[in-house]
């Protein structure tokens, strides 16, 4: 289902509901990252150092903002109790996690599970199946309802979910809605819990980028809205760096319907492409020190930034073209806030060397995220 016409009109019957939503739980993803700053004053031990397991409390604040805007639904994946592993909220997360798992063991080495059952890929199947089974009774309540809504002609427009938006399209397909919920929730949770991770931790290795970031957001306590994020320029800068650096999806992939030429080589329809995308945003021909985190060069000069004037395709962490990432804008955007949140109360340091991506499908940072949150008084 993922190529082809039937999934562009799929694509599209997402995509532009999507934005709406997102406005519309603005003020819920702000109350989400709050949430995550109130977890980490939990867990931290006495020399204020998050546990080892600190990645999975970052998975758990995306699939908060995840739900919320896909289900309408706050799920209590940070509550300060816990969650039960019995829970629906727990299985699907025990599901997730599971599923990831079993993708990455899958996707090592030769592809046994080609031929055989093999028993990565029977986690993954049972796993998925978790997973499937939680959504679905999301499903079904949201189709319940939507019906009693109808019937009691109540105005559909208000608050209404991104599911429930997708429902109401009649040229969509139940079975192509789970599809789509579950491409967001196993792909785009761990992009965007890989992004945040790298992100606490190049601003923990760069004190003088932090204090730059402080300064910024700072401006901004109290009630935050869109517009301010839209100011937020040094901390925009240090999100699309650090994508430029250590990007979760290092690789994108094609499968031509066409024969195309590229640079007088003629490639034949059927062909399957690979781009190195990560390689080339590592160009020094493109990036001048590239290897470090420099959140300025994205920066025009009156902000202190060199104002580089980059070529479009340098540095391409969504993709580009109609099967780029659809959700972009929701991404940069939690991000920004809970960033913003975080930092207003925080400051971040790791003493455990150098982190790296694993850069394999689902990319995971190699080394636990014990980050240290000191707390600004
Ligand atoms: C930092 C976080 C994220 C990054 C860097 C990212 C990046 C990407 C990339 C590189 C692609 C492939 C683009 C291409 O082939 O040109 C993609 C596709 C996609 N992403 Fe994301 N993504 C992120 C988070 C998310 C989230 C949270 C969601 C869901 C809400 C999401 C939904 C999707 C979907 C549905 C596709 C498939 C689009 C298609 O095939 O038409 N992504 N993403």
């Amino acid at each position: 289902l993922r190529y082809g016409p039937d999934w562009e009109k799929l694509r599209k019957s997402v995509e532009q509901p999507l934005q709406k939503v997102v406005s519309q739980q603005f003020d819920k993803i702000v109350a989400i990252s709050e949430e995550f700053t109130e977890r980490i004053l939990t867990i931290r031990n006495k020399q204020e150092e998050v546990p080892n397991y600190f990645k999975n409390e970052i998975y758990k604040w995306c699939l908060e903002c995840l739900c919320s805007v896909t289900l309408n639904k706050k799920l209590g994946f940070l509550d300060l109790c816990g969650l039960s592993s019995t829970s629906d909220p727990g299985r699907l997360l025990d599901g997730l996690i599971g599923a990831t798992k079993a993708i990455r063991k899958c996707e090592y080495g030769f592809h046994l599970w080609k031929f055989m059952e093999t028993p990565a890929w029977k986690a993954l199947v049972r796993n998925c199946g978790i997973i499937d089974g939680v959504l679905d009774k999301h499903i079904q309540r949201a189709m319940s309802n939507l019906r009693e809504r109808k019937d009691k002609r109540s105005n559909l427009d208000n608050n209404i979910s991104l599911l429930e938006v997708l429902l109401l399209k009649e040229e969509v397909a139940a079975e192509d809605v789970m599809t789509v919920l579950l491409d967001m929730f196993l792909i785009g949770i761990n992009a965007t819990a890989h992004t945040v991770a790298f992100i606490f931790y190049h601003l923990a290795r760069n004190p003088r980028c932090q204090i730059k970031l402080y300064e910024e957001i700072r401006q901004f306590e109290g009630n935050l809205n869109k517009e301010d994020v839209n100011k937020m320029k040094y901390l925009n800068a240090c999100i699309k760096e650090t994508l430029r650096l250590d990007p979760p999806i290092p690789i994108l992939s094609r499968h031509l319907n066409n024969d195309i030429v590229i640079n007088h080589y003629l490639i034949p329809k059927g062909t399957h492409i690979l781009f190195a995308t990560h390689l080339n945003s590592m160009r020094e021909e493109y990036f001048e020190d590239a290897l470090k985190f420099k959140p300025e060069r994205w920066l025009a000069n009156e902000l202190g930034g060199f104002g580089n004037d980059f070529q479009v395709f340098a540095s391409m962490p969504f993709g580009h073209g109609p099967k780029a990432c659809l959700a972009k804008e929701l991404v940069e955007l939690e991000i920004a806030l809970l960033l913003a949140k975080v930092f207003q109360k925080f400051k971040i340091e790791y003493n455990y060397g150098d982190m790296q991506s694993s850069n394999e499908l689902l990319a995971s940072p190699t080394k636990p995220l014990k980050f240290r949150f000191i707390h600004r008084i």
